[in-house]
């Protein structure tokens, strides 16, 4: 990475977009091991409030099983102290926020109200097909939220994470009937956040079927310019 590569996006504000498997995650972890930028996931969030037993983990825990979205004024306002609690000039990534219409405008005012502009929203474009592939070979780590594929982006170690040497798991909701409602309420939904951040020229689509280091390329490119 050059200086003037972490120059260009720090401080920078971006939403990543995209159907359930479209590399969101992946895509986060890499851009911020990159950049230096915060990666700020609610599904991450949520996953440790259920291990944890929180009230909001318990609260939570059916919806996210289901594949279902958690109600929005639950994720609004996790979402609103999460941004407050970052320092001054602080870059993130938001992964998963928003995912409804009323979602993106709470962000819109919350971000409004702390002062921070929206630099780009990332579009991740994959098919169906291609969706599920990937969902149904997912293999997470539950201590560092590292993610694997069994088939394409195997772990050194069989069901052992490599950043942290964890026993990896798959998640409930990959199982196919969550995975097939996850995709039905993406449509529904979060869809519509495509037209949204369009007629707000916001928005920057990009085919995520390419390789994960080409996936990052083409945003580095679309944010900062150039190769
Ligand atoms: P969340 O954890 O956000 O799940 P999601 O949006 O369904 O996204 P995923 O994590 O499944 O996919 P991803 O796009 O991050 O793909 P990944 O990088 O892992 O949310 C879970 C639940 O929490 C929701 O269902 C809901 O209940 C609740 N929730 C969260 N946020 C909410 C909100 N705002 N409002 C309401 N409810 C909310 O990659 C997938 C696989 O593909 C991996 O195996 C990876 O190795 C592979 N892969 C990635 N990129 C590539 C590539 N370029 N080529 C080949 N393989 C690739």
């Amino acid at each position: 990475m050059t200086e003037q590569r972490s120059a260009c996006a720090a401080g920078m504000h971006i939403v990543l977009l995209g159907a359930p498997g479209a590399g969101k995650g992946t895509q986060a972890a890499y851009l911020k091991a990159e950049w230096g930028l915060e990666h700020i996931s609610t599904g991450d969030i949520l996953r440790a409030e259920v291990r944890a037993a929180s009230d909001l983990g318990q609260e939570t825990q059916g919806y996210m099983e289901r594949g279902e979205l958690v109600p929005d004024d639950l994720i609004i306002r996790m979402m609103e102290d999460r941004l407050r609690s970052l320092g001054a000039g602080t870059g993130y990534i938001l992964d998963g926020f928003p995912r409804t219409v009323a979602q993106a405008e709470a962000l819109d005012a919350m971000l409004a109200r702390i002062d921070h502009p929206l630099h780009a929203v990332i579009n991740l474009e994959v098919p169906d097909a291609e969706l599920i592939r990937r969902l149904s070979g997912r293999r997470v780590c539950p201590q560092c939220n590292a993610v694997y594929h069994v088939d394409t982006m195997r772990p050194k170690q069989d069901g052992i994470c490599d950043r942290c040497g964890a026993a990896l798991i798959q998640r409930k909701d990959d199982q196919p009937e969550a995975i097939a409602n996850r995709l039905e309420v993406y449509k529904a939904q979060t869809q519509p956040l495509i037209a949204y951040y369009q007629q707000r020229d916001k928005l920057v689509t990009i085919d995520g079927t390419i390789g994960v280091p080409q996936v990052a390329v083409e945003i580095h490119r679309v944010l900062c310019g150039g190769a």
